[in-house]
């Protein structure tokens, strides 16, 4: 028990290790054991190292064979980065329109968001730029723009340009949840071999398991030449990312592609080696497709009784909610207050592009834990309603038997 008598959870062996390690611990009795262990010749914390790469490996799509680890998600980015540019010999590259790859100024360059842009130029050269694939109903462009998200924008865009070494984009954006179109990500790795440039995908925020497989790309049966992972590796709690590549990229060796202080963390290592433990034994990746699809039936309910919820949508367990006027416009003020109200009652979320509620549970959520989420969300998205609609007339609670049921078994 903590100080306060909250129970603290009980952490899987390995993690426990590792952050007692980070933390300093009051007891050293483990410290001071690997550290003895290491000093008579015992490889474990290299160990760790190894285990994990080989872990990896082993669940990632082929031919994704090859490791670095970083500290964190942008410094993998600019690995990747680095790499394509080594691979290629070209700089430029394209990435989406609003799409974020970290806070650092390489990843702020392929980056899309002017937030994070202004007053920050120059940026890196050759970093353009061209529509995502699908965005929310109330973020739609004009026609014209619309039609500027078709792969063959991008066979254009490299036709033109000649020198491109490669596009980065996240398989989805994950906080709107969408699907691309079927076969977009087939087409633009055709597009991507036709030109010689190469794909990176960074699934930073969806890695491993939230979308119900390991890595997001297998949805859509495509494996990149790079992909990227980052927060989920650490079990979410532990900063530590790394880069997946193919072998026939195997190339940095006499150069310094990472060279980060914490960029090999044995005890990071752990603590992803006992995420991945976790996420076998627990059952998690059909607990994250299971739970997921509850979770998005019951939004789906919330919609059609609440005024001004345009969109659902959900991909696993990341799962987005689109608030408009009653003109269909993103409603920011509503947004806001929703927000507010939820984070003052216990359910935390972010908003992306204004009204995008966007909500990625621990993949080990419980069902109770869900549905008192959802009774939240609905709280508060009552206590906003505009004066004018009123809201809908009263409807069956998000609580009631039928969703009372348990929602998934492991
Ligand atoms: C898609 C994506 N890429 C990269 C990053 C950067 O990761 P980090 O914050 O670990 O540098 C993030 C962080 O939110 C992200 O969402």
């Amino acid at each position: 028990m903590s100080k306060n008598n909250v129970p603290i959870p009980e952490m899987p062996e390995g993690y426990e290790e590792a952050i007692r390690l980070q933390s300093g611990s009051e007891s050293t009795e483990d410290m001071t054991r690997l550290l003895d262990e290491r000093a008579e010749g015992d490889t474990n914390l290299a160990d760790w190292r190894r285990q994990l790469a080989a872990k990896l490996v082993s669940i990632a799509p082929a031919p994704l064979s090859k490791v670095l680890f970083a500290p964190g998600g942008a410094e993998a980015v600019s690995m990747a980065l680095k790499l394509a540019r080594l691979a290629t010999g070209r700089y430029k590259t394209v990435s989406f329109c609003d799409s974020f790859h970290g806070a650092t100024l390489d990843a702020i360059s392929i980056g899309g968001e002017r937030l994070f842009r202004d007053g920050m130029e120059p940026l890196l050269p050759g970093s353009l730029h061209m529509p995502p694939p699908v965005v929310p109903p109330s973020h739609r462009q004009s026609p014209a723009i619309e039609a500027m998200r078709d792969p063959d924008y991008l066979d254009y865009l490299m036709r033109k340009e000649g020198d491109v070494g490669a596009v980065i984009a996240e398989p989805f954006r994950y906080s709107f949840a969408l699907h691309p179109p079927a076969d977009y990500w087939k087409q633009i790795q055709r597009i991507c071999k036709r030109h010689g440039a190469l794909l990176i995908f960074d699934e930073i925020p969806v890695c491993l398991g939230r979308t119900g497989q390991w890595f997001a790309c297998q949805l859509y049966d495509v494996a990149p030449d790079i992909l990227i992972l980052g927060k989920g590796l650490g079990g979410g709690i532990f900063p530590f990312a790394a880069m997946l590549a193919t072998p026939a990229l195997d190339i940095g060796q006499h150069h310094a592609l990472g060279h980060f202080t914490h960029e090999k963390s044995p005890v990071a290592s752990a603590a992803a080696l006992a995420t991945i433990r976790v996420i076998e034994d627990e059952n998690l990746l059909r607990q994250a497709r299971c739970k997921g699809q509850k979770a998005l039936e019951t939004l789906r309910l919330l919609q059609a009784r609440e005024e001004g919820i345009g969109s659902v949508s959900g991909i696993g367990l990341q799962l987005a909610i689109e608030l408009v006027d009653q003109r269909g416009r993103p409603d920011l003020e509503r947004t806001g207050q929703v927000l507010h109200t939820c984070l003052a009652n216990g359910l935390s979320f972010k908003v992306a592009g204004g009204n995008i509620l966007s909500f990625a549970p621990p993949l080990n959520v419980t069902e109770a834990e869900l549905l008192k989420a959802a009774d939240i969300l609905e709280q508060a998205l009552s206590e906003t309603r505009s004066i004018e609609t009123g809201g809908r007339v009263p409807a069956p609670h998000a609580n009631e038997p039928s969703q009372k049921e348990p929602l998934c078994t492991s």
